[in-house]
């Protein structure tokens, strides 16, 4: 007989954990179904082990530029090996927590592969052989893995995934071309530019950071460039080549014309796909859309009782959106109220906010919260921008990262803040003051009540909202 559970979740990562832990807390039996790690890409081959390389790399970069400062170093080097064991413990330190975690709570894990079959049984394929298991619920929360462009030479040894790269020991990274230039794309071309690898980076798009504001990317792709690395847009990679003593060539189209670029290593960076390879058994037919596996608006799938998180189901693939997803899944089925909110609909408003902050890693870093002023404008709301650049900012003249600013959208007639993107030291942080007021529906004069402190990269928030009322015409006292 097939064990039963409440909720069965397959795959471990931040969307399937955190739906887990929220289950088990209110009483419901859950188990997880894992064929590798606990942490999913998040822990084990995404955020948390490209955060400790730019951790390390900036590091390196700071000391180079640390007689500004008065800090002399006579020589500094790195050592890649030491880089990477350094990023291997930190996965391991946080992976251990979540485990624990996971033990704490009373959530049973099955390792091993699952195959969803009729009737909401799952099989899994494990090291002792297949075992079936029943669930009122399964949440698919399996994630997203890489995609490989079919060109030419996609799989010549030195073309690799950030998978890929991120478990190399050994430093074979003088010359690295990047394709595509997207997220993945400019944090790892901040990592290797920052150890001193010549980078280049191909976009097939007109801009870095497509679906970013304007503005961001605009300023994102000038503090690259300043960093010596080749920016190439409109770019049409055509086939990757190996050549004697050239390593590999890039291949690749510009307004018609052809170019090459050549490099050590190549990284694909073009996209992430949704892992869904032995998830359907033949008696169960989940409904696609886009690419991805479809789901409402309270992320049930086409099965009954199926509900599918995170990035096998979402556009927005990020470990905070698939969690959020996870807890709202699970309060939903445990019948309790909502703690989350992927969107708002503030008071008096008929356009849905994205509550969703997405922030990149790169230096400056970027984060962006709510609409932008083209996105406003798109769904025809009226708004005024509040702005301040960062070259004025105590802190910023202090840290000599002045490259920098603040755009805040407010509402035209309620003064309530829809957006806002920061380009500035340690903006992924600052951007959740932006969020909680995103999601309660805060106004200018609201977000003014509160003094920052002095010196702060967050004194520029205050700057920029005065710079709203200046440009309105109101003076606050
Ligand atoms: P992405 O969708 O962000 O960017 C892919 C880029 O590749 C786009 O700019 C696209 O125009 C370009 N591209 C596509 N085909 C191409 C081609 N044939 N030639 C040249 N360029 C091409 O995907 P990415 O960077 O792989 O990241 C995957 C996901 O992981 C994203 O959804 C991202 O949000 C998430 N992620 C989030 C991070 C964060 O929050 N800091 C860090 C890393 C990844």
């Amino acid at each position: 007989m097939a064990e039963h559970y409440d909720i069965i979740v397959i795959g471990g990562g931040p969307g399937g954990y955190t739906a887990a832990l929220k289950a088990a807390g209110l009483g419901i039996k859950t188990a997880i179904v894992e064929k590798e790690k606990l942490g999913g890409t998040c822990i084990n081959k995404g955020c948390i082990p490209t955060k400790a390389l730019l951790h390390a790399s900036s590091i390196f970069q700071a000391l180079q530029n640390s007689d500004e400062f008065g800090v002399s170093t006579d020589f500094i080097s790195f050592d890649f090996k030491k880089m990477q064991n350094y990023k291997k413990r930190s996965v391991k330190a946080y992976r251990k927590e979540v485990e624990e975690l996971v033990k704490a709570a009373g959530v049973t894990v099955i390792w091993g592969t699952a195959t969803i079959r009729r009737g909401r049984t799952v099989e899994v394929n494990g090291p002792g052989g297949k075992d079936y298991y029943e669930a009122d619920h399964i949440i698919i929360a399996t994630g997203a893995r890489p995609v490989m462009l079919k060109i030419p030479g996609e799989d010549l040894p030195g073309v690799l995934t950030s998978d890929r790269l991120l478990a190399s020991d050994t430093w074979n990274y003088d010359r690295l071309t990047i394709i595509g230039g997207g997220v993945i794309g400019v944090e790892f071309a901040t990592i290797f530019s920052a150890l001193c690898s010549h980078v280049t980076i191909l976009e097939s798009e007109a801009h870095l950071l497509g679906p970013m504001d304007s503005e961001v990317s605009q300023a994102l792709e000038e503090e690259l460039r300043r960093k010596g690395i080749t920016i190439h847009c409109k770019a049409k990679v055509k086939e990757i080549r190996e050549e004697s003593n050239q390593g590999l060539v890039c291949v690749f189209e510009v307004n018609g014309e052809e170019q090459t670029v050549r490099s050590g290593q190549v990284l694909m960076a073009a996209g992430r796909a949704p892992c869904l390879e032995g998830l359907m058994g033949q008696d169960v037919d989940l409904k696609m859309e886009h690419g991805h596996l479809k789901v409402d608006s309270e992320f049930r799938t086409s099965e009954p009782g199926i509900y599918a998180i995170g990035d096998v189901a979402a556009h927005t693939k990020l470990a905070h959106v698939a969690a959020a997803q996870g807890t709202y899944v699970v309060e939903k089925i445990g019948g309790v109220g909502h703690t989350i909110r992927l969107s708002v609909v503030p008071n008096g408003m008929f356009v849905k906010l994205p509550v969703v902050p997405s922030c990149i890693y790169t230096e400056p870093e970027i984060a962006s919260v709510g609409l932008t002023r083209e996105a406003a404008r798109a769904c025809s709301m009226k708004v005024s921008c509040g702005r301040y650049s960062m070259s004025g900012n105590g802190k910023s003249i202090i840290t000599r990262e002045q490259n920098g600013f603040i755009h805040l959208v407010f509402e035209e007639y309620s003064g309530t803040l829809v957006g806002a993107q920061i380009v500035c030291p340690r903006a992924t942080d600052m951007i959740s003051e932006m969020a909680t007021a995103i999601a309660n529906g805060l106004t200018a004069e609201q977000l003014m009540l509160a003094m920052r402190a002095h010196p702060t990269y967050s004194e520029g928030i205050g700057a920029a909202i005065e710079n709203y009322f200046e440009t309105k015409g109101e003076t606050k006292q």
